[in-house]
């Protein structure tokens, strides 16, 4: 017996092969002039960022911490093709506005799809999703001509490269957990079903499916999952955790960097929430956003990684819940937005710069190329803080800023919660260094 699922994709796809470029197409057959090959890449494009935004949702419902920064990585990969085929489409006549976003039945498609009740049913939803996407890419690519378009063929060969994480995502359909792989994965195909797998044209207001009866598990579930490897700290969060010896063993050595790297997997997730929640804002901003929480998950992985290299389990260390906790708004996410980008991350360049001295005096290149590549990255995310932190106060908070008067709003608000007197707040204020160590706290580089 055949898979009926298969059968709606092979049906698709021989439509793609024989009617030609049929839905893809806008005029002609046989050969596609530039604004064909526009169009045809546009009705591409949105897929690539709802995959890149349904990945990103599950990041933090999902358990294991390997599986959160594969999806983080996963929905990079998506941004960063949904940008190479978007810097395509503008060398071409018809281009994309500022104005356009993902046409209304696709991105209800995958929020639908988003849905699942655990991670196994996700996975299947994502393969299915992300492997028909793929079979239009193959298509396409076979289309175009090698020599006229070269361009575009160059793309799609760079972006058909992350089909073979098809094999990963169907191994967590098959294991992760006690998924209901079995109910999840055809009602998919149904949703995908009812907007004709959402590359031509689109209905103005499809008819789908009924919802099984299911809690969903994802996305952005109120609290980030936590892995059972990585417990959480228990105590209040005006107790700081860096300087507390209780969560780290680390504590009063240089290597508490290592640590604090560790425990970005909460700032990513935090991240990856604020990339679901937040809607209406320019491409650039979600490219940028991406980047932003793929580098923190790679963070996190470098810290483990080195944390295990010197002897220790993850177990050994407490770590942060990732998530806002309750119900957020947008107004919650520009704050967090801001308080990781021009508190966090500029205090903890003062502590990063002395980290790298210290590890290379003390004969230790690999740690101090860990802290060296991390300010690389974070340099770039304090950037990305500016450029759309006081984007989001306008959009979100309706509070028109520059960056300095945000930074400078973020950092009093950061203060509130340590009770300074008038003057000592101001004095605090006027000297960063002198704020960051009020606020984060300080490592014993003199100590290996
Ligand atoms: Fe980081
Ligand atoms: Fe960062």
């Amino acid at each position: 017996m055949s898979d009926p699922i298969d059968d709606v994709l092979m049906e698709e796809l021989d439509e793609v092969e024989l009617s030609g470029h049929a839905e893809v197409k806008r005029g002609s057959a046989l050969y596609y002039e530039p604004a064909d090959t526009a169009f045809a890449l546009k009705r591409l494009l949105w897929h690539e960022f709802e995959l890149s935004r349904m990945t990103a949702g599950w990041m933090p419902a999902a358990t294991v911490f390997e599986t959160k920064t594969k999806l983080a990585r996963l929905s990079y990969l998506h941004i960063r093709d949904m940008r190479m085929l978007n810097e395509r489409i503008e060398e071409l006549p018809g281009g994309l506005s500022a104005k356009e976003r993902t046409p209304e039945p696709v991105r209800e498609l995958y929020e639908r799809a988003a849905l699942a009740p655990d991670e196994a049913s996700f996975f299947a939803g994502y393969e299915l999703l992300f492997g028909a996407l793929v079979k239009r890419y193959e298509a396409l690519a076979l289309h175009i001509d090698p020599v006229l378009d070269a361009p575009t063929g160059d793309i799609l060969d760079i972006v058909l490269l992350k089909r073979k994480e098809l094999a990963w995502i169907k191994e967590q359909a098959r294991f992760a957990g006690n998924g209901t792989f079995a109910e999840w994965k055809p009602y998919v195909a149904e949703l995908r079903g009812a907007i004709d797998g959402g590359f031509g044209e689109l209905p103005d207001a499809p008819v789908w499916p009924a919802v099984p009866d299911a809690e969903p598990a994802g996305p952005v579930p109120i609290a980030a999952s936590c892995d059972p490897r990585f417990p959480l700290y228990e105590h209040a969060a005006t107790r700081k955790m860096y300087a507390d010896p209780e969560a780290s063993p680390l504590t009063g050595s240089v290597k508490q960097m290592h640590y604090i790297n560790a425990t970005e997997i909460s700032a990513a997730e935090n991240l990856a929430y604020m990339f679901y929640a937040i809607q209406g804002m320019p491409r650039e901003f979600y490219y940028d956003l991406s980047r932003h929480m793929w580098d923190e998950a790679r963070h996190s992985v470098m810290g483990v990684r080195r944390v295990k290299q010197l002897g220790f389990r993850t177990e050994d260390f407490r770590y942060y819940q990732g998530g806002p906790g309750h119900d957020a708004d947008e107004s919650w996410y520009a704050d967090m937005y801001a308080s990781l980008t021009m508190v966090a991350e500029p205090c903890s360049f003062l502590k990063k710069r002395k980290s790298a001295v210290a590890f290379r005096q003390f004969g230790d290149a690999l740690s101090a190329a860990h802290v060296e590549f991390d300010m690389a990255d974070e340099q770039m995310h304090v950037n990305f803080g500016k450029k759309w932190g006081p984007e989001l106060f306008k959009t979100f908070k309706n509070d028109l800023v520059t960056a300095q008067e945000m930074a400078k709003k973020t950092r009093i608000r950061r203060l509130e919660r340590f009770g300074l007197g008038e003057q000592e707040e101001a004095d605090v204020l006027k000297n960063f260094p002198a704020f960051c160590g009020f606020t984060t706290t300080e490592l014993q580089y003199d100590k290996y």
